[in-house]
């Protein structure tokens, strides 16, 4: 027997709070019963209804590395019917993103059905470091970079890079290397927003010890058996 809101959770259809706000809204059902009550514990053959979704439990997990392109948005579906990461993979069980990247942000996303591993690699506690590289307006300069490695406040948050090299320089522009633990949206355009260099490209190279390797844009492959138990692992 396990706990209504943890298996909801597992099913990857939320996270394990958003499962417990369900919960005392009154918008799952068991067994076409509402309940309401936190600590319900469920078996194997109940039927769970999350408002109006029944929960696919014994699914085969899946777990695919994409190499997203530019103009795709990190979503399983989009109201203006632009292309999705989701889209990309050729399955019929019901995956999404692990995290996000901006809808002009190219590199390493993972998808699955897996939301047991969805919400551990996702919650900011875990620390799972993504590797950037983005391409900035202008120049740091020596002390704008020192500043940055030390960690600078966006929105009264500290972030601290885990990582930090200039790799190329030209006059216009430079191509920064640039690691990150946290999950914030739009983190890396907000750290060089705040230095008052834009960054006009982005993309993700790694996610914790994954890399995009041989992929083409547009290319995916699914996760080793090795690299799932890696991944949790990290736990
Ligand atoms: N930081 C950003 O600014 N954008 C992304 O897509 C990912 C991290």
């Amino acid at each position: 027997m396990e706990r209504l809101q943890k298996v909801i959770a597992n099913s990857g259809f939320t996270s394990r709070r958003k499962a417990e706000e369900l919960i005392l809204q009154g918008k799952v059902k068991v067994n076409g019963s509402v309940i309401r009550e936190l600590g319900t514990k469920v078996i194997a053959s109940d039927i769970i209804d999350v408002e109006g979704n029944i929960l696919e439990r014994n699914e085969k997990k899946v777990y695919y590395l994409l190499n997203k392109p530019r103009g795709v948005i990190s979503a399983v579906s989009d109201d203006k019917k632009r292309p999705t990461v989701v889209s990309f993979i050729d399955t019929n069980l019901r995956i999404y993103p692990i995290g996000r990247l901006d809808y002009d942000t190219t590199g390493l996303i993972l998808l699955t059905n897996d939301g047991n591993l969805a919400n551990f690699l996702m919650h900011p506690k875990n620390e799972v470091e993504k590797m950037y590289v983005a391409k900035i307006e202008g120049n740091l300069t020596p002390s704008e970079f020192y500043c940055l490695k030390k960690g600078i406040f966006i929105e009264g948050r500290k972030v601290v890079p885990s990582y930090l090299k200039i790799r190329k320089t030209t006059e216009e522009n430079q191509i920064i290397e640039i690691g990150i633990v946290e999950g914030r949206n739009h983190i890396v355009k907000k750290i060089f927003e705040e230095l008052k260099h834009p960054v006009s490209k982005l993309k993700r190279e790694s996610y914790a010890f994954l890399t995009l390797g041989n992929l083409k844009s547009g290319e995916y492959r699914e996760l080793t058996v090795k690299e799932v138990k890696r991944l949790y692992s990290l736990k």
